[in-house]
């Protein structure tokens, strides 16, 4: 597992920086969005568009408020946005290179900015205190090893546009997703959802006995068969819809 999660960096570092800054014309439904330098490439993953279609197909977040943490370049938020109902949607994420990027995707799509907010923020952080959402989803970090090496790996990274690719795709210890789901539960409406993707790669069982131990019901659904992610590393995987309700 550990050469996987080597490999994973190293094609991850690699691929982007290739890629400085594209246009995703390969979605059609958001064919003209960019993607920035620095920032996390849904060309470079499949999942991530794999995943807001099966949100929006099973109506998740028609008529509700939503946050998307780490939106990144913004793909989840702006395909749930255009071909689902949301009321409203603030999308968050801690690099600055994401906020630029997702600011200028809103532009570019001439999105009604009364429905659609932009944060800056660690996590919950800069998200206001008194804002409720009735779903709170998070296209997670793939990386949740407690790994010394790995931890190292992000701590010795001094490229800030490098720095930040690591943190898509590197949460030790899983840290962050388990704050997201304890942190929720004070920004969620009554019966609100914490939605993650996740797969075989993930350590689901930390992610059901914490979501659990916070007092969420935990539901798992493969949503996707034998998926090869990352065209580079020749490993398919099936991809888990995860659904914490609060109760
Ligand atoms: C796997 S990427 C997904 C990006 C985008 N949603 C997509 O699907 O292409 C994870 C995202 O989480 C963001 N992120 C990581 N740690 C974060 C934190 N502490 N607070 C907010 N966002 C974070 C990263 O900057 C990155 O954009």
């Amino acid at each position: 597992m550990q050469i996987k999660v080597l490999e994973l960096i190293h094609l991850t570092l690699h691929t982007h920086s290739e890629m400085p800054s594209v246009t995703l014309d390969s979605y059609r439904e958001l064919a003209g969005m960019q993607v920035m330098r620095g920032v996390f490439s849904p060309e470079f993953a499949t999942d991530s568009y794999l995943w807001a279609n099966y949100i929006a197909q099973r109506g998740l977040v028609d008529g509700k408020s939503v946050l998307e943490m780490g939106a990144g370049s913004g793909i989840i938020s702006l395909y749930l946005y255009r071909n689902a109902t949301p009321r409203y949607i603030c999308a968050a994420d801690v690099s600055k290179y994401a906020v630029i990027n997702l600011r200028a995707n809103v532009d570019r799509f001439g999105i009604d900015e009364s429905r659609f907010e932009v944060i800056e923020s660690d996590l919950f952080s800069c998200i206001p205190s008194e804002k409720r959402f009735d779903v709170i989803l998070w296209a997670m970090p793939w990386i949740l090893s407690e790994d010394r090496l790995v931890r190292q790996v992000l701590e010795d990274c001094d490229d800030p546009c490098e720095k930040a690719l690591l943190r898509s795709i590197i949460d030790p210890g899983g840290e962050s997703v388990r704050k997201v789901i304890s942190d929720a539960k004070s920004f969620l409406n009554p019966c609100g959802k914490v939605l993650l993707i996740s797969s075989d790669f993930l350590p689901n069982e930390m992610i059901r006995s914490h979501a659990e131990a916070e007092g969420f019901l935990y539901e798992q659904t493969v949503f996707a068969r034998n998926v090869t992610v990352v065209e580079a590393t020749g490993m398919a995987l099936d991809l888990y819809h995860l659904e914490l309700t609060l109760q």
